[in-house]
Parts: structure tokens; C-alpha cells; sequence
């Protein structure tokens, strides 16, 4: 039994990826933008079209991230659209950001926009600035304190790989001090720029290691947070919308055709999620049941699996072919 299989699956959160354009270009991006967006992202008006469905099926969160979504000028309407669409405030509205943008006047805007935000940052600065960029870890400290000073508790979000490997419990001890309280582990995946760096991707060992380090300092009593760290993967609780409305289970799924799911310019997103299509068929999978099919998957049940690796790596084998058919009804 893993915990998929324990009952109820609800949908956890949707990543809008609002722009592909960025002003930073961290070497292991995923997003692998550009410096300008792409012609024909989701405009402010295709955004208030969704957020109807988006408060149906009232998913924990709604995460705007990027690019860097702070570069979309409108990026504030966007957000006041599904703050008007969920009007008994179901939804947490989050926002990811590299923190170059972050200025009081706009962080006091945030406030009754933005629910949570989360600012990127790899490491001491040495080792940040040369993934993130030259700069980059002033600028995100700084982006930190004009968020805490307004009155949000700002998440830091370390993406982990071997390179940073060695520096993240300094790092996360950092950072307390400094008053941050909302730390966040995210592994390093081999997508986009990240291709480059599969040689450098965590081994599972390494993840439980660093989350149960990173957890001894930011939460020693609460034990009970481990479990909910050390998950299998979560297929089916996440949607990914990419800048021009393409949707997929998530961002490892996104790069495989048979896994995307349609465009939100030409298919509701509740009809998406019904129970037999992609979506819905994915929150309904079985992993145990998938394994029984083909031990060959078992590393499925293993805890901070992804289904987009064991995919990536045993595509080929029938026991897919039947669950894409069932998926594409
Ligand atoms: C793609 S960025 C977009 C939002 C914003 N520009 C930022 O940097 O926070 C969102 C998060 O994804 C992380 N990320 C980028 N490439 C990644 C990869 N290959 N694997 C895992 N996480 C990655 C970033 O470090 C960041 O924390
Ligand atoms: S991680 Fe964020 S800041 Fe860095 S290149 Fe990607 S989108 Fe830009």
C-alpha cells in the first residue's frame, strides 16, 4: 500500500506557467525560457475563462510561476481574476519568483492578492550565483526581507542536486537565522537545461538524507511531517498549464505526447479532469495494481518516485500502452 492507494486523492495543485520568458537563465532551468515571451501565451482574458473551472474543481493551490511570472505586466490582474472566480477564497494563490522584481510598493500590492510566495535560492552565494547567475543571491535575500517586511512569511525553495548537495544544512541553518521559516526541498530533475545534468541528479538515499537533515532544523518536534515529505509519486494531483495552454499531469509527463492532455483554448479544463479522460483516469491509477502488471515498475512505489522517470526509462514495455489507450478515451 503506498499513498495513492489509501482512499480519497484530491486535487492538490495547479501550476500555471503564466510566461516563458525570464530575465535570469539558471543553467538547470526546466523552463529553458528565453529573454522574450512566445507569441501566443495565454492572454489575461483566456485566464478569466479558466478560472471558473480552476474554482470547481478547487484545487489546493494555484501556483503561478514561469519564467518569471513577475515579468508579465498584467501578472496582477491575472491573479485579481481567480481571486474574484473563487470568491469564498477555497484556492491558495501562490506565486514563484526569482525575487529580481520584488519591490515594497509591489510587495504591498501582493498582500491582498497573494497568498504564499516563494523565492528561489540554491545555496550559499557562491555556489547560487553559479547556477542562478552572477548576483542572483543578493538579489534574492533582498527580495526576502522587502516580502517579510510587508507582512508575508516567504517560502525559500532549494533545488537540490549533488553539486549543493554538501551545502544545503549550512544553508537552510542560514537562513533561520535570518528568519525565514518556510524552507522548502525541490530535487533537481534532468528537464530542459536540466538534461545537462543528469550525472547530478539525487539518489533516493540523498533524498531522504537531505529532507530528514533540512526537517531536523526547521521542524525537530514535528516527525510527522516526514511522511509528508516522503511521498510516492503524486500523478494525478497536479496539473501543469504551460504559457500557451497546454496542459499535462506535470512538468516530467509535459515532454511526452501521449501525456499531454489538450489545449485550454480548445477544451474546458473540467471536461479534462472528468473521470474518463487523461486527468481523471491518472487520479484514479492504481500504483500497486500498475506493479502487479509489470514488476518490472516497481520502483513506482518507492518513496520520492516519479512516474515521468520510470516512464522516461521503461516506455516501451505494454503495461503503458494499455493505460495511455484507457487515458485517451
Ligand atoms: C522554473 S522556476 C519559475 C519561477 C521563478 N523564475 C523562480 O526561479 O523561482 C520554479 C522553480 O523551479 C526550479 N527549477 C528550475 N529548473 C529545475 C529543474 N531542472 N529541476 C527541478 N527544479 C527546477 C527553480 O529553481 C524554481 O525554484
Ligand atoms: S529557474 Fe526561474 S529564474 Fe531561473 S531561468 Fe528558470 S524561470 Fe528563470
Amino acid at each position: 500500500m503506498n499513498n495513492r492507494d489509501e482512499g480519497e486523492f484530491p486535487l492538490w495543485g495547479i501550476y500555471f506557467h503564466v510566461t516563458s520568458a525570464c530575465n535570469m537563465s539558471c543553467s538547470y532551468c526546466y523552463s529553458s525560457p528565453s529573454f522574450n515571451p512566445i507569441s501566443d501565451e495565454l492572454t489575461k482574458e483566456d485566464y478569466d475563462r479558466i478560472w471558473p473551472d480552476v474554482a470547481a474543481l478547487k484545487p489546493s493551490q494555484v501556483i503561478f510561476t514561469g519564467g518569471e511570472p513577475l515579468l508579465r505586466p498584467d501578472m496582477m490582474d491575472i491573479i485579481r481574476g481567480l481571486k474574484e472566480a473563487d470568491k469564498d477564497h477555497a484556492i491558495s494563490r501562490c506565486l514563484n519568483t526569482n525575487g529580481t522584481l520584488i519591490t515594497p510598493d509591489l510587495a504591498k500590492k501582493m498582500l491582498e492578492l497573494v497568498d504564499h510566495i516563494r523565492v528561489s535560492l540554491d545555496g550559499p552565494s557562491a555556489i547560487n550565483d553559479k547556477y542562478r547567475g552572477q548576483g542572483s543571491f543578493n538579489t534574492a535575500l533582498e527580495a526576502l526581507d522587502i516580502l517579510s517586511n510587508v507582512g508575508f512569511e516567504p517560502r525559500v525553495t532549494i533545488t537540490v542536486s549533488k553539486i549543493n548537495l554538501p551545502y544545503v544544512k549550512e544553508f537552510v541553518q542560514f537562513m533561520l537565522d535570518r528568519g525565514i521559516k518556510d524552507i522548502k526541498i525541490n530535487v533537481l530533475r534532468a528537464m530542459g537545461r536540466g538534461k545537462d545534468y543528469s550525472e547530478f541528479i539525487l539518489s533516493p538515499e540523498e533524498m531522504e538524507k537531505v529532507n530528514e537533515e533540512t526537517l531536523q532544523l526547521i521542524a525537530p518536534d514535528k516527525q510527522l511531517y516526514k511522511e509528508e515529505w516522503r511521498t510516492t509519486c503524486n500523478v494525478g494531483r497536479f496539473i501543469d498549464v504551460t504559457p500557451n495552454g497546454m496542459v499535462s499531469p506535470c512538468h516530467v509527463l509535459r515532454q511526452y505526447k501521449e501525456f499531454q492532455c489538450g489545449n485550454l483554448r480548445d477544451m474546458p479544463l473540467i471536461e479534462m479532469c472528468s473521470n474518463d479522460r487523461l486527468m481523471g483516469q491518472l487520479a484514479n491509477l492504481n500504483f500497486t495494481e500498475l506493479v502487479k502488471e509489470d514488476w518490472g515498475l516497481a520502483s513506482i512505489l518507492d518513496p520520492y518516485s516519479c512516474m515521468g522517470d520510470v516512464y522516461g526509462k521503461f516506455c516501451e514495455k505494454p503495461v503503458w500502452k494499455k493505460i495511455i489507450t484507457l487515458m485517451q478515451i
